[in-house]
């Protein structure tokens, strides 16, 4: 329930109950995912950024591919315009609740190298683009050299899009965070950790290990 919601309950809860409870009677035959997905199409449509927020994770928990999410955003095109649905498009992509667009940009030119060591400063997250899928590379304190998965173990997010706090990265969606030396998922404990890709430092430069 939003912020405001919550305070309308407190301060007009007769007004605020036959609300929610209009909410909640009036939809009985959707199920959750196409609820959501719906919900994104209104979001869009009136434009509210904090709805859209709120309801396009909802809608990948529940079900929904990348793609329906884009489906979805784009559905609202007739009603919305053109200026909201590309607003949205930059939200989605910015909580990485969209599809990958076909990379077009250079990726690593020889395929299992990952370039010269000295590219990737110590104790920095270092993401590298693979036609692959991209991978995040990591010098710890004692200049050890870990490659990961830049894959979320939730819900498979890009974590090169998330939130780097330095020995840290926090996943934009679901603010999962994981150490980046280990690749131990810290929040929440016991969730899932970095998939860890082998490698190997070779004439100063990094190499995936066959
Ligand atoms: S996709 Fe859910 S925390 Fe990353």
């Amino acid at each position: 329930m939003s912020k405001a919601l919550t305070y309308l309950a407190k301060t007009r809860p007769e007004a605020a109950s036959s609300l929610l409870d209009f909410y909640k009677h009036s939809v009985k035959s959707l199920d959750d995912k196409t609820r959501y997905l719906i919900q994104i199409v209104t979001k869009v449509t009136v434009g509210t950024e904090r709805g859209l927020r709120q309801y396009a994770p909802k809608a990948l928990n529940a079900g929904a591919s990348r793609e329906e999410i884009l489906d979805a955003v784009l559905m609202a095109f007739p009603a919305a315009g053109l200026n909201k649905v590309l607003d949205a498009i930059d939200i989605m992509r910015e909580m990485d609740l969209l599809p990958e667009a076909p990379n077009t940009d250079s990726v690593v030119a020889e395929e299992q190298s990952l370039g010269m060591l000295e590219r990737f400063p110590m104790q920095r997250m270092q993401c590298v683009q693979r036609a692959g899928g991209d991978l995040i590379v990591y010098r710890t304190q004692a200049d050890a050299v870990v490659v990961y998965s830049a894959r979320c173990p939730h819900s498979k997010a890009n974590l090169c899009r998330g939130t780097d706090h330095g020995t840290q990265v926090e996943c934009r969606v679901h603010n999962w965070t994981f150490d980046l030396a280990t690749g131990t998922c810290l929040q929440p404990l016991g969730g899932s950790g970095l998939q860890m890709v082998p490698s190997v430092v070779r004439d100063g430069q990094i190499f995936l290990e066959a």
